[in-house]
């Protein structure tokens, strides 16, 4: 062999081959905490200001979804004077209709007006997952990527959105079609911004701690079915129970995704919950928001899974039950569609790059992959969905 190492080195080789061609082989770190924090506009809290240096900030540029301004802003303006920092905020009105590229520009244009430095001064996105996404995918198109913060203040972002590297908008009628993995430089979650959150937003979020519950967590699940309605009344406000459920389930999730950032592996049992529901999700906005989506897919998965003797009766009805008590929607007519359900594998298949690669259930808290779901089957458990406590 006539290869030569003209560049051996930690992060990236080249190489010749001989006569005329190169061979570059590189490797990206990724490194990120994600970091549970009480009372983050409390004046002393230091938090925020430093995002994750040693030494506080003395600018910061923001990205607000404007509800939450209205709601926290005077809270957040007072925070930053009293640490005297510069601010450079853009208030944004977001929602998943609004999650588009225009938005995303919005925000480039908002950075790049600010001119901030492209390596020390993290862009900060406070908001729920869609302006969470935003930012991320705005980030990491800006000069090639710049650092960002995410500090989730909705309770779907609070545990899924901020926990992970994925960015993305909607496009070409699709949810999420166009995207980057794009790792914030750190996550600060504060459970007290759920205070102010609305039920029907509470209980969104909560369809994704059932999906990680139902599909990874015996614990998790139990304390869902012990405490969900106590969580939704005490908006997660409880010192005991909250913590520890958002604990359970952002560790959770960060041992599915840590060994599997890129998603390398196209079986993901966090994608449990998300097989039927991204198209149906899509052809139904505004009507079902994503966790409510998500939370009729695992329940029409949990009734295929039945049907293969993975799950008891009982163990869908302990499903049922946690959803009626996380006030979760048990009936949608798009998933008592056989033909609908259908086409929306199909398009996930894609995803999956051709193959179901279907998450189901093997008992309460263990998952396995099943990929010769039949038009039957789809059939025989869209039946099913149209009598809920069946
Ligand atoms: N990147 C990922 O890994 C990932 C994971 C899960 C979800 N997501 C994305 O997240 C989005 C859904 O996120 P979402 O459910 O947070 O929706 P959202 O961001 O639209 O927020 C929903 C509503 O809650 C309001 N809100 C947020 N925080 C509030 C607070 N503290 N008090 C009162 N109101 C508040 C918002 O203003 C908005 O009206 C979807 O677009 C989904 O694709 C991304």
């Amino acid at each position: 062999m006539n290869d030569r190492a003209i560049w051996p080195a930690s992060m990236g080789a080249l190489t010749r081959f001989e006569p005329q061609s190169w061979r570059v082989n590189a490797t990206q770190e990724v490194s990120y905490e994600v970091r549970q924090v009480d009372g983050i506009f409390t004046p002393n809290s230091l938090q925020l200001i430093t995002c994750g240096k040693a030494k506080p900030c003395s600018r910061q540029v923001i990205v607000i979804d404007a509800h939450v301004d209205q709601i926290y802003g005077d809270e957040m303006r007072a925070y930053y004077a009293h640490h005297r920092a510069d601010v450079s905020i853009l208030s944004l009105s977001v929602s998943e209709e609004s999650k588009d590229l225009d938005s995303a520009l919005m925000i480039a244009r908002h950075i790049e007006t600010a001119g901030v430095l492209r390596r020390s001064e993290p862009v900060v996105a406070i908001g729920g997952g869609v302006l969470l996404d935003l930012v991320g995918f705005a980030a990491g198109l800006y000069r090639r990527g710049i650092p960002y913060v995410k500090v989730p203040t909705n309770a779907m972002a609070l545990w899924d959105a901020a926990v992970g590297i994925k960015t993305a908008v909607n496009a070409l009628e699709r949810r999420n079609r166009l995207g980057s993995y794009h790792a914030p430089t750190l996550a600060l979650l504060d459970r007290s911004f759920l205070s102010t959150v609305e039920s029907r937003e509470l209980s969104n979020g909560m369809g994704e701690l059932l999906k990680l519950a139902v599909i990874k967590s015996p614990r998790l699940f139990d304390l869902l079915e012990r405490h969900s309605e106590m969580l939704l009344l005490t908006r997660f406000q409880d010192a005991i129970i909250a913590p520890e459920v958002i604990g359970l389930a952002v560790e959770g999730m960060l041992e599915e995704l840590a060994p599997n950032l890129w998603e390398l592996t196209l079986d993901r049992c966090v994608d449990f919950g998300h097989s039927f529901a991204p198209l149906l999700e899509m052809k139904a906005l505004p009507e079902l928001l994503h966790g409510e989506a998500v939370a009729l897919d695992v329940l029409f998965s949990c009734r295929l899974a039945r049907a293969r003797g993975l799950l008891s009766d009982r163990d869908v009805h302990r499903v049922v039950r946690v959803m009626k008590s996380m006030q979760l929607p048990l009936r949608h007519r798009f998933f008592e569609q056989p033909g609908l359900l259908q086409e929306a594998l199909e398009d996930t298949m894609r995803h999956r790059d051709g193959r179901q690669r279907l998450p189901l259930p093997d008992g309460i808290g263990a998952c396995c992959f099943v990929n010769d779901v039949d038009a039957h089957a789809i059939c025989a458990a869209a039946k099913e969905m149209a009598h809920a406590d069946a």
